[in-house]
């Protein structure tokens, strides 16, 4: 079987966790082995520069490195080769996340990321132009203020949960942006809807491509 690579997006509080869960569920049922990971993250190395992006204040260039490398480092050390055996692999965030958030919330030039991206994302046998995108991207659209009214009184927030909703309203822009630059891989969910009609039309996206039953 092919490997299959789906990316959850969406600005916090969007609503995405417990349905990444159903979905790898889903493929679990049927017979699919599941690498379930995040961004950043994924591997040791991963993990601890995911600590230092959500926590330490940086420039927005030392931001987009960081993510960046770790990036690197989840894709050799985990996504390739899971996708090489043929798995699904389930990511919570990936790179729309850094043209989102580093690009659109923190104004970070977006040529420099489509470098880093070709860079990043370039699969040694795979040719020269070649960069590994997921072969579908959910992304959860949600109004920045029905985000922000969902987050209060959640945890204590982190660097990025902290910031005022201009700043949402900024990655959730180029979030839209994203999609209508890559239209074949984006699925939009409107994750305003209820629970079960999020799920719906979460499964819906996956059967339209015949993926899932
Ligand atoms: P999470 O809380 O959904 O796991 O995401 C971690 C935070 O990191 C979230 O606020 C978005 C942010 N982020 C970036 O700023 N750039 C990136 O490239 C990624 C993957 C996440």
């Amino acid at each position: 079987m092919n490997g299959l690579f789906i990316s959850f997006e969406g600005i916090d509080g969007a609503g995405k966790s417990t349905h990444i869960e159903a979905l790898a569920q889903a493929f679990r049922e049927q017979g699919r082995t599941v690498t379930l990971t995040r961004e950043p993250g994924g591997t040791p190395l991963a993990e601890k520069l995911r600590t230092l992006v959500l926590n330490d204040a940086m420039d927005p260039m030392t931001e987009a490195l960081l993510v960046f490398a770790a990036r690197r480092d989840h894709l050799q050390q985990l996504i390739e080769p899971a996708l090489a055996r043929g798995e699904v692999v389930v990511c919570d965030r990936f790179t729309d996340a850094t043209f989102a958030y580093q690009g659109g919330g923190r104004g970070f030039d977006l040529n420099v990321l489509s470098i880093l991206e070709q860079w990043v994302q370039g699969v040694k046998g795979q040719g020269p132009d070649f960069i590994r995108q997921p072969d579908l991207t959910l992304w959860f659209d949600l109004a920045p203020e029905i985000a922000a009214q969902r987050l209060s009184g959640a945890r204590v927030p982190d660097k990025f949960e902290a910031q005022p909703v201009e700043f949402f309203r900024r990655v959730a822009d180029a979030y839209g942006q994203r999609m209508k630059d890559h239209p074949a891989r984006f699925a939009c969910i409107p994750a305003d809807l209820s629970r079960e009609a999020v799920w719906q039309a979460v499964l819906g996206s996956l059967q339209t491509r015949g993926w899932l039953p």
